[in-house]
């Protein structure tokens, strides 16, 4: 297949399902081999079948692309690892990974448990760290054995990470260190070919057609705003060697749009040339306060 990602070989982190799934037909749709990553559990991280990655696998084998799949669990090291030797020993090389999985378990904080907590925290930001780390190692020895790749890494976080999101403290709280960690690696790898973006989507996935039923809704006829296919282009784009030169930045994707995120940065400031008393310092915060551009309001708020 010719196309903007032939010659490459992607691997998409929770693609049997949603977004993930419409990611990795549109990577296969643009030449791309493509490693299917899917542990098939239910929509709060329980359960698991191999069934989903192997169909997304069957749909791309049907419309002539090369795609294979992976059941394992992308959070821990054993998965991750193993996810990313699957690329290498199938097709010999990785170029492009979409980290994409993940589950909800949504509470208010005084209800949200530890387990809620730490399962959510776990499969984004370790589900993200983990494959991250081993494809990063992997292009660093291509690259010291002078092969240096057009690398590039995709990471999913949230308008929840980006703005908050109420009922959403485990998921904003790990959307958002998505984002701290795109930094962090953008910044690390670029020496060696690496380029990494994140996205922030909105689509109707089984993760959303429930909680936003109305603005979810596809439309009798016309553009149908909330398909996850209309998210994938970007992804493809950013993915590819197309994208030379984009690194560390943050898209919010939804719809026919796309909107670059423009990331914290200092605004009003005052420096006193010593230490303020608690009083000084709070009529100076309340100064600046009025001075500085007010934040976009949290989801839900
Ligand atoms: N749908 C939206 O509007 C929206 C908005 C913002 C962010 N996101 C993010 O986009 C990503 C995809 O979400 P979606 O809406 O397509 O949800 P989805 O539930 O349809 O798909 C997620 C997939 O990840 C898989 N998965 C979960 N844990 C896994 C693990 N440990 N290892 C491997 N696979 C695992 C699931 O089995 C599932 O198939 C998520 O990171 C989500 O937080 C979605």
């Amino acid at each position: 297949m010719s196309g903007l990602c032939s010659e490459r070989v992607a691997v998409v982190t929770g693609a049997g399902r949603g977004l993930g799934r419409a990611h990795a037909l549109a990577l296969a749709a643009e030449g791309a081999k493509v490693v299917v990553n899917d542990l098939g559990v239910g929509l709060d991280g329980t359960g698991g079948t191999a069934g989903p990655a192997q169909l997304v696998v069957d749909e791309i084998r049907a419309r002539g692309g090369q795609a294979v799949a992976h059941h394992g669990d992308i959070a821990t090291a054993e998965g991750a690892a193993s996810l990313i030797r699957t690329a290498v020993e199938t097709w010999g090389r990785l170029d492009t990974l979409v980290n994409n999985a993940g589950f909800l378990r949504d509470r208010m904080l005084v209800n949200l448990d530890e387990d809620d907590w730490d399962a959510v925290v776990r499969v984004h930001l370790k589900g993200h760290f983990l494959p991250l780390k081993y494809a990063a190692a992997h292009w660093r020895a291509e690259a010291k054995a002078g092969r240096v790749p057009a690398a590039r890494v995709v990471n999913t976080s949230s308008g929840a990470g980006l703005l908050g999101s109420v009922g959403q403290g485990n998921y904003s709280a790990a959307k958002a260190g998505i984002v701290g960690l795109t930094l962090v690696a953008a910044a690390e790898t670029g020496r060696y070919g690496v380029l990494v973006n994140a996205i922030a989507p909105a689509a109707r996935t089984r993760m959303t057609e429930a909680t936003f039923a109305e603005t979810m809704a596809a439309p009798a006829d016309g553009f149908d705003a909330m398909a996850p296919e209309n998210v994938s282009p970007l992804v493809v784009w950013l993915g590819s060697a197309a994208s030379a030169g984009v690194t560390g930045r943050v898209f919010e994707a939804e719809g026919g749009r796309i909107t670059v995120m423009e990331g914290w940065r200092p605004g009003p400031t005052a420096d006193k040339g010593g230490r303020w008393s608690p009083a000084e310092a709070g009529e100076t915060a309340l100064r600046l306060l009025a001075e500085a551009t007010k934040p976009e309001p949290v989801y839900g708020g």
